[in-house]
């Protein structure tokens, strides 16, 4: 049985409003998409990689991928676009029991700790899964003027990370009938929840954040380093 990677990085990075799309963004003097695959290479040695890269990308180098057995898609319009390609190119290849774990490229925070312990989580669940935090602030609804409308209440509300894992057949399934039916789908995890299914929540660092708006880089700068001063990395 085999684990495939999916990294999601034909993404525009409208949010993070930079010349270039964030995941070309380098910390360290690396892009951040070399970051993020080194982690899960570190992991997941063994793995096979499939890539969605915009194709009018005009940043990516190949010499980042540190993976002996990878493949490039398409990205799509949408992110579940670009993994419903990706799940298209290892069509043929992939069994429909084999775990697939779908990584946002913006995330090069998570540690080989969370990889592991995700897939291992996973390895004996029908349904699948995903890396999340418990929810620490107070959440608010605004009233679309800049007013408070409602406070939600706190408890049982999580923030889903990625990876997020579920097995080939179920999630090809899952994101043709979400886009199918017009379902509005940011993670895997909500398509198999249109499937009627619970996906299970794995808790993750709360450091393995998304790379989204311009202060998030210098906080993903620190956070890497922290990682490595701390010897998780
Ligand atoms: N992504 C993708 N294909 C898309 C949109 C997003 O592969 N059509 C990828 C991004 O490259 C990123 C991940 O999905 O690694 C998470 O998406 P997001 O954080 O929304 O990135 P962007 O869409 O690039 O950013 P923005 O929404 O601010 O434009
Ligand atoms: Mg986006």
């Amino acid at each position: 049985e085999t684990t495939w990677l999916v990294v999601p990085a034909a993404g525009q990075g409208r949010r993070m409003g930079a010349e270039i799309p964030k995941q070309y963004l380098t910390i360290d003097t690396r892009p951040v998409l070399a970051h993020t695959l080194d982690r899960l290479l570190q992991a997941f040695p063994a793995s096979r990689l499939c890539l969605c890269l915009d194709i009018e990308d005009r940043c990516f180098d190949p010499a980042w991928v540190p993976f002996a057995d990878w493949r490039r898609a398409p990205g799509g319009a949408e992110r579940v676009d670009s993994v419903i390609h990706a799940l298209e190119a290892i069509a043929g290849e992939a069994a429909d029991d084999d775990l697939v774990l779908v990584h946002d490229a913006a995330r090069p925070c998570v540690t080989v700790e969370d990889l592991r312990r995700l897939e291992a989580c996973l390895a004996e669940d029908p349904v699948g899964g995903l890396l999340a935090t418990r929810v620490a602030d107070t959440v608010k609804r605004d009233d679309g003027e800049g007013r408070v409308a409602a406070t939600q209440p706190r408890d049982g509300l999580w923030h889903a990370l990625t990876p997020q894992g579920f097995r080939y057949d179920l999630l090809c399934r899952a994101l043709r009938h979400a886009r199918a039916s017009g379902i509005a789908v940011t993670d895997e995890a909500s398509a198999v929840e249109a499937l009627g299914l619970s996906p299970r929540l794995v808790v993750g660092r709360r450091d393995n954040l998304k790379i989204t708006h311009p202060e998030d880089l210098g906080l993903a700068a620190l956070v890497l380093s922290a990682q490595r001063q701390s010897a998780q990395q």
